[in-house]
């Protein structure tokens, strides 16, 4: 018997709602959902009950694996702080970033649940990093293969630090090459800045052409799925493999996501 029917996303992801109402959720195996996350990288589950607690929401995710702990424990709540010290809890767009990048361990999997869909716009953008590689032209895969990037952020939140990645990397569980990039944040536009060096760039790409050019192919309709948060969806992604950031939405407009990662 089929609890739930499973329709896919443009131009990846997919949406496996559930055949009654309300729904548990811990009824979904997680290795029937880890394998559609691998073919698709973002599942969305709609029609499911909403977990009240966030024990609950902490129980399910620990099915998929050890949980990532951040200083304010497993689950982040995010929502419009009333005088916040990062741009994330305010109603501002997200540029794209992986989640993690300044931890000890990058997290495989994010498990989201929407508490509360904003009215309005606040819409998680996700690219498929693969599909952004497959897409470039080969002397410019190479001059992407020998770039490497430096980050700087102020730890304004959980998160912070100096880091330096491999734009090309090869996805720690699949081992298919996937980029890791976070745009650079102006200190004029976003309230907690980060700072990119660029080390590898051939003499005719300038660190302005590249950030530029890597922009345009990010936000690629080709490559980019806009999730429209419904209230109760539950969304859960592969972290290694995608690229994530959020459109802004209005001040007065409640949006309230959990989220847990997943190692
Ligand atoms: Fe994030």
């Amino acid at each position: 018997m089929n609890h739930f029917s499973v329709i896919l996303g443009k131009p990846f992801g997919a949406l496996l709602e559930s055949a009654g109402t309300e729904r548990e959720l811990g009824l979904v195996e997680p290795e029937m959902l880890q394998e559609l996350v691998r073919k698709h990288r973002v599942v969305v589950l709609r029609g499911f009950r909403p977990f009240e607690k966030k024990e609950e929401l902490v129980a399910y995710a620990r099915r998929w694996g050890p949980l990532l702990s951040w200083n304010f424990g497993d689950v982040l709540d995010l929502e419009v702080h009333d005088s916040p010290k990062d741009y994330v809890f305010t109603p501002g767009s997200v540029p794209y970033h992986w989640d993690g990048a300044f931890a000890e361990h990058v997290p495989t999997h994010q498990v989201f649940q929407c508490v509360k869909a904003p009215v309005a716009g606040g819409r998680t953008v996700f690219c498929d990093t693969g599909l952004v590689l497959d897409a470039l032209p080969e002397s410019l895969r190479r001059t992407w293969e020998g770039i490497k990037i430096t980050y700087r952020k102020d730890k304004t939140a959980h998160y912070g630090g100096h880091i330096t990645a491999g734009l090309v990397q090869s996805h720690p569980h699949t081992g298919e090459p996937i980029l890791r990039y976070a745009e650079p944040l102006d200190p004029d536009a976003f309230l907690s800045p980060l700072f990119l060096e660029v080390e590898g760039l051939p003499d005719d790409l300038t660190p302005e052409a590249f950030f530029s050019d890597i922009e345009k192919r990010l936000y690629d309709p080709e490559v980019a799925y806009h999730h429209t948060w419904q209230d109760g969806d539950y969304v859960i992604t592969d972290n290694h493999a995608l690229l994530h950031g959020r459109t802004a939405f209005g001040a007065g407009s409640a949006r309230h996501l959990r989220r847990v990662h997943v190692l």
